[in-house]
């Protein structure tokens, strides 16, 4: 294959991640953004996979039949981890990529620091050029960084593991930011010190900070702001392939990479907005989270709540001119998106006008309740987003708040030492009444008591979504 040739297939690769990006942006075209995204990473992989052929496989080091076994094992982990992934753990996967992009990118960068040779990038002085130098130095670093960071990230997003820097409390100590400040700029003196003289020490000590580093800016973040994390983290893991893109000379990667490292960034930043977060300090490390709260923690355990059964919220429901259902982590738990849609059918059915409010950070992954009501078949005209909706609930006659907590939690606007205080949220507090659906009295995802719950026009129905869902389609027929 000429270079001409191959780099037409980079360029066509490149424009196949461009479509599947704007694929993505809408649940309507989101099924072909995915194939764009498989055909672009196919032409990608094997256009790579032909060039290695070609320059032999003692070029770089090692033969091609291990390139072969590498893309089959991983492909085979990556497909099976994808097919049998629940909706609802999505976001951990996605941080465990994450971290194996990383992790990827400091051993490239090792393995060209110990021998620059196999990749064809020694002067004539048989050095590392200076430019190249700079490349491995910010690769390792992003790399390393993104790494830890993507690991503690999994950790706290599974919510599996006992270890405290898994938690989703977030940890604080004082003089927090001058340390990893402080870390930083040595991280920078033996990037500098290692573009100057190329010594493998130096790299090596670069590479291990920017490990800790990763860990130290995570760790601070509490439960409510991972959304924010995963899709810097996400950012980051672009930027690292990039680097080293950069490195290996390979187009393709640096295209790829800053594709996923701008759209991170661009992502970040929306999700900032959404959450009334500062971009900076999430590119530091470190968001609200003023004080620490366990998650699942149920402070009002002992406080009483208004409760009722499924005949009377479908007596509610039927009687009322305007609805609007808000979904959250709980419905995707229960998989009670089909039973929803029936009972908003026969809702609508007898005259009631029904809305559903989506919070940006509802659930547990950017869109998650946009795709759960899409998997439904939900008409998308009935779906509205949180700026456009908060208007009505003050003239609306029942919210009916099904498996969501953090997202409709008033503490956000009236507690400014809550975690999730600046946070924006969905205003259903302001309706004339309130019916809402959880199993029990244990707190969301932020460890947070919710006042939502005691407010004397709200109604507790506790249970499994789809069972008081279907419950709830029976009363009303
Ligand atoms: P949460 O605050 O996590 O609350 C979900 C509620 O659903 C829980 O209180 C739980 O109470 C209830 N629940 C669980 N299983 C249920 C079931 N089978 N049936 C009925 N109820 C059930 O959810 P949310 O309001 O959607 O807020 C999302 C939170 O996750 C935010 O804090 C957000 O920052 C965070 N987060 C979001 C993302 C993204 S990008 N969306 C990523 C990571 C974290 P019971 O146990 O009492 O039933």
């Amino acid at each position: 294959m000429s270079a001409n040739v191959s780099t037409l297939l980079y360029l066509v690769a490149s424009v196949c991640f461009i479509q599947a990006l704007k694929g993505l942006s809408h649940p309507k075209t989101a099924r072909l953004g995915n194939v764009f995204g498989m055909a672009g990473m196919a032409i990608a992989i094997l256009t790579t996979g032909i060039l290695i052929l070609q320059s032999g496989s003692s070029a770089i080091g090692f033969g091609f039949p291990l390139v072969i076994v590498g893309l089959l094992a991983g492909g085979a982990v990556g497909a099976l981890l994808a097919a049998r992934v629940e909706m609802t753990k999505m976001p951990e996967l996605v941080a465990a990529m994450h971290s194996l992009i990383g992790l990827a990118a400091v051993c490239i960068a090792f393995a060209i620091v110990s021998d620059p040779a196999a990749f064809g990038i020694l002067t004539v002085d048989r050095e590392i050029p200076y430019g190249n130098r700079v490349e491995l130095a910010l690769g390792s670093l992003v790399g390393a960084v993104t790494f830890s960071g993507s690991v503690i990230a999994f950790g706290k997003l599974s919510g599996r593991y006992k270890f405290r820097l898994f938690q989703g409390a977030p940890i604080q100590y004082k003089g927090q930011h001058w340390l990893n400040l402080l870390l930083l700029l040595a991280i920078l003196a033996c990037g500098a010190t290692f573009v100057w003289t190329q010594h493998w020490s130096t790299f090596l000590v670069l590479s291990l900070a920017a490990f800790v580093l990763g860990v130290l800016i995570i760790i601070p973040i509490g439960g409510a702001d991972m959304p924010v994390v995963v899709s810097m983290l996400n950012s980051y893991s672009g930027w690292a392939a990039a680097g080293i893109g950069f490195s290996l000379n390979n187009p393709m990667l640096i295209v790829a990479g800053s594709l996923v490292g701008s759209s991170g960034a661009i992502l970040s930043y929306i999700m900032c907005r959404a959450m009334n977060r500062s971009f900076f300090n999430v590119l530091l490390g470190g968001l609200g989270g003023a004080s620490a709260v366990t998650a699942g923690s149920s402070q009002g355990a002992n406080r009483s709540v208004k409760q009722g059964s499924a005949d009377d919220a479908a007596f509610m429901l039927q009687n009322a001119e305007s609805v609007i259902i808000v979904p959250g982590y709980g419905l995707a738990v229960a998989r009670a998106q089909h039973a929803l849609k029936e009972l908003t059918e026969k809702l609508a059915g007898k005259g009631v006008a029904v809305k559903y409010a989506i919070h940006p950070v509802a659930g547990r992954m950017p869109g998650h309740m946009n795709v759960l009501l899409a998997e439904a078949e939900v008409p998308y005209e009935q779906v509205h987003e949180m700026e456009d909706i908060n208007p009505d609930f003050g003239q609306t006659d029942v919210v009916l708040v099904l498996g969501a907590n953090d997202v409709v939690n008033p503490a956000a606007k009236t507690d400014p030492g809550s975690p999730i205080a600046g946070m924006p949220i969905l205003d259903a507090y302001k309706s004339r009444s309130i019916i809402v659906n959880k199993r029990s009295m244990a707190a969301g995802y932020a460890g947070l008591d919710n006042e939502l719950f005691y407010l004397d026009k709200t109604m507790m129905i506790f249970g499994d979504a789809k069972k008081v869902v279907e419950e709830l389609v029976k009363a009303v027929d």
